[in-house]
């Protein structure tokens, strides 16, 4: 297959013309051998489309994406979304770059410069990612850049060398987005915010009314690609110079790149009573206020100021848990890390107050604090256990009320068998996955009990 002439790819491409696109991943996946076919995505509204698509058909593509270390928080949170709602892996390709220290006073990389850091941050990794594979599936639509108006259904990649399929092509973007509505289709929380096409966070910003969609990609600059889907310079169609329009109120000193480093996020700890979700939220504290303000909403604290006067009752926990939930939105919106330390027994509130999370664009990670009712009993901290196994205690957690564990939380942690540090670590771990933390950025163990 990977002989197959230009003639033939070009036929096969007038043949593929204006059929769906499960029908035209479905004919390349048949066409190459099992495990041949990549696909990668940056999370664009194309990509989610074409993930639902895939997942919906079990269609075997090798879903992949590039992972620059400089993606937006809702980035990693859609990724996480994405496998959890299809089941799906999305495999993570590193950038080989860590960040070399930016000196004092010195412009980081990719404001000095942006070409060298895409190429270094996303074509050197994508090219070594296709090595493994004789075709790729891309999200890229004709009407997107001048580059991408040329593009074929299926074609020949000549920057990298393999067969390149498009199955979105011939698509508007009113298309994708009724595909989004019509299949529920997870997308970035950062679309509600005149965010359009979104790469790396420091060279991202929203577009205003009437502007170009990629207007917002390296603003204030001629460059519209990172370098992925531009044609050879041989190849490329007289283009119109692209002309920015920055104003007063769009260029990039104007309109800050995000932080992701100092963002506020909420980090939602579940689990029975005497788990250790409060012990956990004090050293997470200590650990991750070295970068941004944390604040702790603990269920027995809540109950004597916020939520007074609330009971046991479903109604009553879920009360308690949307209000919980409704100011560590207000927290994080505004920068801080709002760990919250109740036990959140109700699966289904906990998912609306994520929504709710999501939607504002408030990055949510569910930490289950796993230990099993015996060990919690034996342990009994409160003595609580004692009393709700006498029938002392009634809809007591665990022993006569209902505990509905996460089905997909992003952490899991065993404090019956971990210590806390490691537990903490676990967690830790995960966010700086997940772009929330960078590397080195929390207190270590070591430091927190000096
Ligand atoms: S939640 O269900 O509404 O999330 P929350 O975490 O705020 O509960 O409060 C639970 C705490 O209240 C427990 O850690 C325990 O100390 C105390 N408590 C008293 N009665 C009960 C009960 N019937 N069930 C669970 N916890 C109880």
């Amino acid at each position: 297959m990977s002989a197959r002439t230009r003639e033939e790819l070009a036929r096969w491409a007038r043949d593929l013309e204006g059929k769906e696109p499960a029908e035209i991943l479905s004919a390349v996946t048949a066409a190459f051998p099992p495990g041949r076919v990549g696909f990668a995505t940056g999370f664009g509204p194309e990509g989610c489309v074409l993930v639902d698509v895939a997942a919906r058909a079990r269609l075997p593509l090798d879903v992949f994406t590039i992972d620059t270390g400089t993606l937006f928080p809702e980035t990693y949170a859609l990724w996480n979304r994405l496998e959890a709602r299809y089941g799906l892996s999305i495999r993570r390709v590193a950038s080989a770059t860590a960040d070399a220290p930016v000196a004092d006073g010195a412009a980081p990389p990719w404001e000095a410069d942006p070409d060298r850091c895409c190429e270094l941050r996303k074509v050197l990794p994508l090219r070594a990612e296709l090595a493994r594979f004789d075709a790729w599936v891309t999200a890229i639509r004709r009407d997107q850049t001048a580059d991408r108006a040329g593009a074929a259904i299926v074609e020949w990649d000549e920057r990298f060398g393999l067969v390149k399929v498009n199955p979105l092509a011939a698509w508007s973007s009113a298309d994708v987005w009724r595909h989004v509505r019509a299949h529920e289709v997870p997308t970035s929380p950062l679309h509600d915010q005149g965010y359009a096409s979104i790469g790396c966070a420091p060279c991202t910003t929203p577009v205003g009314a009437g502007e170009d969609p990629r207007a917002g990609r390296w603003r204030g600059r001629a460059k519209k690609e990172c370098g992925l889907h531009a044609r050879p310079v041989a190849l490329r169609p007289p283009t119109p110079t692209p002309t920015p329009t920055p104003t007063p109120t769009s260029t990039p000193t104007s309109t800050p790149p995000r932080s992701f480093a100092r963002g506020g996020f909420i980090l939602w700890l579940t689990g029975l009573s005497g788990a250790g979700k409060s012990t956990l939220s004090r050293v997470l504290q200590a650990a991750l206020a070295t970068e941004r303000p944390v604040e702790i909403l603990d269920g027995d604290e809540v109950r004597t100021y916020l939520s007074a006067g609330l009971g046991f009752s479903k109604e009553d926990r879920d009360t308690n848990v949307r209000r919980i939930g409704f100011v560590a939105r207000l927290l994080a919106r505004n920068g801080a890390a709002a760990v919250t330390a109740a036990i959140s027994p109700y699966a289904e509130t906990r998912n609306e107050v994520r929504s709710l999370a999501e939607r504002d664009g408030v990055p949510f990670v569910e930490v289950f604090v796993s230990a099993p009712v015996a060990a919690l009993a034996a342990r009994d901290v409160k003595g609580l256990y004692r009393k709700a196994l006498a029938g002392e205690l009634t809809r007591f957690t665990g022993v006569s009320d209902p505990y509905e564990p996460p089905e997909r939380p992003d952490v899991v942690v065993r404090t019956d068998v971990e210590t806390i540090d490691e537990s903490v670590e676990t967690i830790l771990e995960h966010l700086r996955a997940r772009g929330l933390l960078r590397p080195g950025d929390a207190r270590t163990a070591e430091e927190r009990a000096s």
